[in-house]
């Protein structure tokens, strides 16, 4: 990596652009917002901060209106973001970094901790849509409303109702057969319950689905849901709850159990909150892909890791001419609910992750394309390739350019109801020639470029998005 190479590195400008230089052809019928998030400050002060995890929530937006495109980026007006800027070093402990370096700085932190709760609010993780509001996500269940239009921050978020719990998960899920958001709230305790809670469209009140109870207090970054089932994964990775409530780095209160090891899948019937927990192999999975019923099996497409992937992401170890990023393999695991048994089989060895599908379409169905972002060579510094497999048969097609890097991509349909794959991709290219950041947009059915919008700065590399129709 060259040493001008700014794929993680802070970028603390922020603009309002209109008419963005366009290479190619933006289809007229994409109308509406593509919205990211992801880490974008990596200094305050003199501290800089260890993680990439760690960096300052910006929200970036780009807009499409009759073929032409528009950006903005803001940075998200978090209490940790404003307190840490005005007093010029951390004001809370983020992801992977201590705000204290003193010893009594931090017995303070922790007693403050003890007393206030778990509070993390630099919700650089993920984006969704809750009633009419639109919320800036991380894994604590503090949540930031932010405008549309602008991007301007407008508060902490709070729910309509009284569900306990300390710690969540940046990936609820729609379900696309009732329009319902489905999430997991995580009231943490001598026995640590696992609410999974579903939301109406147009409302912020939750409602238990059902209550899962566990000794164990296992850390679970996505989960799946089918038409029937809510399916979490209960892996070796671990959170020390007493660390967690003294406030320490998240990063820190993690780690991964290693004698007798396995993952269960705790699938949960939304019918009649019957719960079965069947074992498999160990593994740790960041994100699903999507899952089905097929029958009496329960097909689950995921992201699987055999090691905590989340030390790979140091900046220091970023920051190197040859990192080494976790090896993120894509499985299938078939669950049969009456025996018992459990398979799984990968697709490929190859290193990918930030999957993506029709999601309106196909989430919880039986499909055929996931899109994900691929390492296709040794010593990447991120993810250089996006590929479109067909799950049913395993055909692959992969695009990439030279010296591009390719943030998550995103499917937007051309509409509801054409093909499956009848739509284009969006993804934030990071361009190491000219050190800037652009939109690439892909056709999802051949995975040809159509366009290209060149912003005038680089982005550091983000997390995750979506596209709201206008
Ligand atoms: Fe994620």
């Amino acid at each position: 990596m060259s040493s001008d190479f700014k794929g993680y590195q802070t970028q603390y400008t922020e603009l309002a652009l209109d008419n963005l230089p366009i290479q190619g052809k933006i289809p007229e019928w994409l109308s509406g917002s593509f919205v990211s998030n992801g880490p974008a400050q990596f200094e305050i002060g003199k501290t800089s901060l260890n993680h990439w995890f760690d960096g300052f929530a910006m929200l970036k937006k780009f807009t499409f209106k009759a073929g032409k495109v528009s950006f903005q980026n803001r940075f998200l007006h978090s209490e940790q973001y404003v307190k840490s800027n005005a007093m010029g070093h951390l004001y809370e402990n983020e992801f992977a970094t201590f705000a204290n370096k003193s010893t009594m700085g931090r017995a303070g932190y922790m007693i403050k901790s003890l007393l206030k709760g778990i509070h993390y609010d630099n919700c650089t993780i993920n984006i969704t849509k809750m009633g009419e509001h639109f919320i800036a996500m991380t894994e604590s269940n503090d949540t930031i409303d932010f405008n549309l239009h602008d991007l301007s921050t407008v508060n902490a978020f709070k729910f309509d109702d009284h569900i306990k719990g300390q710690i969540t998960t940046a990936h609820p899920h729609l379900d696309v057969h009732t329009g319902e958001m489905i999430n997991v709230s995580i009231e943490i305790g001598k026995i640590n319950k696992y609410h999974i809670y579903k939301i109406s469209p147009r409302s912020t009140k939750r409602e238990i689905i059902k209550t899962y109870v566990s000794d164990k207090l296992f850390y679970m970054h996505s989960f799946s849901i089918t038409k029937n089932y809510v399916i979490l994964f209960k892996s070796p990775l671990v959170l020390n709850k007493w660390k967690l409530m003294l406030g320490y780095p998240f990063n820190d209160t993690l780690s991964l159990e290693k004698s007798d090891a396995s993952t269960s899948f705790i699938i949960i019937d939304k019918r009649d909150g019957s719960i079965q927990e069947i074992k498999t192999d160990p593994f740790v999975c960041l994100h699903s892909a999507n899952a089905y019923e097929n029958g009496n099996e329960v097909i689950l497409d995921l992201i699987c890791y055999h090691d905590n992937p989340y030390p790979y992401f140091y900046l220091s170890a970023l920051r190197t001419e040859m990192p080494k990023l976790p090896n993120g393999v894509l499985k299938r695991y078939v669950v049969n609910l009456n025996s018992k048994n459990c398979t799984h089989t990968a697709f490929a060895t190859v290193t990918q992750e930030f999957p993506s599908v029709n999601y309106r379409q196909v989430n919880g169905k039986k499909y055929n394309f996931l899109y994900t972002n691929l390492i296709t060579s040794p010593g990447k510094n991120f993810f250089n390739s996006i590929q479109k497999l067909n799950v049913e048969t395993g055909n692959t097609l992969n695009w990439e350019k030279n010296n591009y890097y390719f943030g998550e991509t995103v499917f937007v349909p051309k509409n509801n109801d054409s093909s499956e794959s009848n739509g284009i991709l969006l993804t934030i290219a990071y361009n190491t020639d000219d050190q800037h950041s652009s939109l690439v947009v892909l056709d999802a059915n051949d995975m040809q470029p159509i366009a290209e919008v060149f912003l005038p700065l680089h982005l550091p590399f983000g997390l995750h998005g979506h596209f709201y129709n206008h």
